[in-house]
């Protein structure tokens, strides 16, 4: 059966890895076949991934670039929809997290009677500020097989009505790319390149939210934190192309050079990234994926937004809501780099099996489908 696995963003290429993996291990059942929309294009923000993953070329790369909110979802759906036209029809798409891409290939998928397949369904930020919430909401509701990483997300489908022999509990499947990887993580010359030892303490931080760095005072207010913070500890920051660029056109240039503690950064690689991770004395972050390995890592996190669709990473993990003003955020780092911190422990299903079980479903989900087309 010919599978399509959609990428586009760079979170979803560490959940699609293993399912390819697994599916291509299938004795010839599945041939998965990777689309990749082009939403990320930055070498850092996608090629890069491909290397580290040990993923093949994308069958189809549609190109689509950056847009606003309309144009680039309008663009996947327009040439996502011409490439199934002009080819072999997947028997089953497979899409990933809350990003646009997501939501344009089911859509597609789905008015042309193609099923669809959703991996991490049933987060729920409640926020439809986020275009992911929008995103996330959309997808479950049109989504055929709804494959969730907690317990908590098959809640929230079951309180939207949606049909509970749909949802299955499979686990976090970007946590068996961080376990496969995780020893040539450990190799990483990451802390040479950056010119420090490996013993120094240090914060790690992203952000790319639009509510945190789209807007001038905010994304102000999160810098000043960070220079704040900066004079007690190290701080480490790759930095997101949209943080990057908005940086330069809000004239904030000065923030970035004023604190010699702080190291801002490219987007690294995978390896080197869950290497800074696994190692840092504090995680700031608004990333959904970062929040869940620093769970995994038993690594504090403070999550700089106002809510969380990963609330398992607060009552089980290491994660924390952070209030978004400068006295919260320092004061909260501080007591963590002093010692204070919140013991956690690894959810479950999150053990790197993930991809074998969506695989499972998958076998059983088509067995039943052939079974009533037959009768
Ligand atoms: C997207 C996802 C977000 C996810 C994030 C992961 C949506 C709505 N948002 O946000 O959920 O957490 O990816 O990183 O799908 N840019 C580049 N090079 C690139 C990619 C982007 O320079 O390779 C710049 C462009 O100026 C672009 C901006 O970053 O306009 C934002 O990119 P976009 O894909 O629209 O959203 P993200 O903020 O990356
Ligand atoms: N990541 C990375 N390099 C970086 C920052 C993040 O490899 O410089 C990885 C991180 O380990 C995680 C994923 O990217 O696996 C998270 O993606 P991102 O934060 O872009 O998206 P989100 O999870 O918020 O949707």
């Amino acid at each position: 059966r010919l599978i399509h696995l959609i990428v586009g963003a760079r979170p979803n290429f560490m959940k699609m890895a293993p399912l390819y993996r697994e599916l291509s291990l299938s004795s010839n059942r599945y041939e998965p076949q990777i689309i990749h929309t082009g939403q990320h294009y930055d070498e850092q923000m996608s090629k890069l991934f491909f290397n580290d993953l040990a993923m093949p070329e994308p069958s189809a790369y549609l190109n689509v670039g950056s847009g606003t909110q309309g144009k680039q979802t309008a663009r996947i759906i327009e040439r996502y929809e011409d490439l199934i036209l002009a080819g072999d029809k997947p028997d089953l798409v497979i899409v990933a997290g809350d990003v646009n891409s997501t939501i344009a290939c089911a859509l597609v998928a789905k008015k042309l009677q193609i099923p669809v397949a959703h991996l991490e369904a049933g987060l729920r930020s409640y926020d439809e500020q986020m275009p992911e919430e929008i995103n996330r909401v959309l997808t479950d509701r049109i989504s055929d097989i709804l494959l969730t990483p907690s317990l908590d997300a098959n809640e929230n489908l079951i309180k939207e009505g949606i049909n509970p022999e749909k949802i299955h509990f499979v686990g976090n499947i970007m946590i068996d790319s961080l376990i496969r990887h995780q020893k040539k993580a450990e190799l990483s010359d990451i802390f040479d390149k950056l010119t420090m030892s490996q013993d120094e303490s240090y914060a790690l931080v992203t952000l790319h939210r639009p509510s945190n760095v789209d807007e001038c005072d905010g994304l102000k207010m999160l810098l000043t934190s960070l220079i704040e913070i900066g004079k007690h500890i190290k701080i480490i920051f790759p930095m997101h192309p949209r943080t990057k660029k908005n940086i330069q056109n809000f004239g904030l240039s000065n923030y970035v050079n004023s604190s010699k503690n702080i190291i801002f950064t490219e987007p690294l690689g995978y390896f080197d990234f869950l290497k800074l991770e696994m190692n840092a004395k504090l995680i700031l972050t608004d990333s959904g994926g970062v929040q869940e390995e620093s769970t995994y890592f038993r690594v504090p996190c403070l999550t700089l937004r106002e809510n969380t669709e990963r609330p398992i990473t607060i009552s089980e993990g290491t994660n924390q809501l952070v209030d978004l003003n400068v006295t919260s955020i320092v004061n909260k780092s501080l007591e963590i780099t002093e010692g204070k911190v919140k013991q956690g422990k690894i959810p479950k299903h999150w053990d790197g099996k993930t991809a074998e079980r969506v695989v499972m479903v998958l076998d059983k989900w088509f067995e039943e489908r052939d079974k009533a087309t037959d009768s």
